[in-house]
C-alpha cells in the first residue's frame, strides 16, 4: 500500500507534468502559427512525453493501491514574446520539475519508502536529459541570434528528425 503522503506528493506531481504538457502545447501552437516548423514540432514532441510522465505516474498510484487523482490543470501561458524567451521558460520550468522530482526523492526517504524511491529514479535520470536539452537548445539558440531564426528553424526540425528515426 502506498504511503499518504508519498501519494499525495505524487498526485502534485502528476498535475505538474499534465501542466507541462499543457504548456508545451501551447507553445508548440503559438510556434506553428508564427509558421515556425522545426521549433513547433519539437515542442508538440515534447508535449507528448510530458503526457506519457503524467501517464506513468497515473499507472504506478493507482497499481500502488492509491487513486491519480486528475486535476484541472492551470491555464498556461497563450503568447510568447521570443522564441528566445519561449525556451527560457521551458529551462527554466524544466529546473522547476527537477526540483519537484528530487522532493519526492526526499519525502521517499524520510517515509521510507523505498520501492517508489526505487521507481522514481527514472525520472530523475530522465530529467538530466530534459534539462540538457533545453539548455543546449538555448546555447544554439543564442549563437544563432534573431536574424538566424529560419537556420535554427530548420536545425532543430533535423534533430526532431534524427530522434524519430532513432525511435
Ligand atoms: Fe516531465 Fe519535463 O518533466
Amino acid at each position: 500500500m502506498l504511503n499518504k503522503k508519498v501519494e499525495k506528493a505524487l498526485v502534485d506531481q502528476i498535475e505538474k507534468e499534465g501542466y507541462s504538457s499543457n504548456l508545451y502545447l501551447s507553445m508548440a501552437s503559438w510556434a506553428e502559427s508564427k509558421g515556425l516548423e522545426g521549433i513547433s514540432r519539437w515542442l508538440y514532441a515534447q508535449a507528448e512525453e510530458e503526457r506519457m510522465h503524467m501517464l506513468k505516474i497515473v499507472g504506478y498510484v493507482n497499481e500502488r493501491g492509491g487513486h491519480a487523482l486528475i486535476s484541472g490543470f492551470a491555464q498556461p501561458p497563450v503568447d510568447f514574446d521570443s522564441v528566445q524567451k519561449m525556451f527560457e521558460q521551458v529551462y527554466e520550468h524544466e529546473q522547476f520539475v527537477s526540483n519537484s522530482i528530487n522532493d519526492i526523492v526526499a519525502i521517499c526517504l524520510e517515509e521510507k519508502d523505498f520501492t517508489t524511491h526505487n521507481w522514481i529514479q527514472w525520472f530523475v535520470t530522465e530529467q538530466i536529459e530534459e534539462e540538457a536539452s533545453a539548455s543546449a537548445i538555448l546555447d544554439k539558440l543564442k549563437l544563432a541570434g534573431a536574424n538566424s531564426l529560419y537556420l535554427f528553424d530548420r536545425d532543430i526540425l533535423s534533430m526532431r528528425t534524427a530522434a524519430d528515426a532513432a525511435e
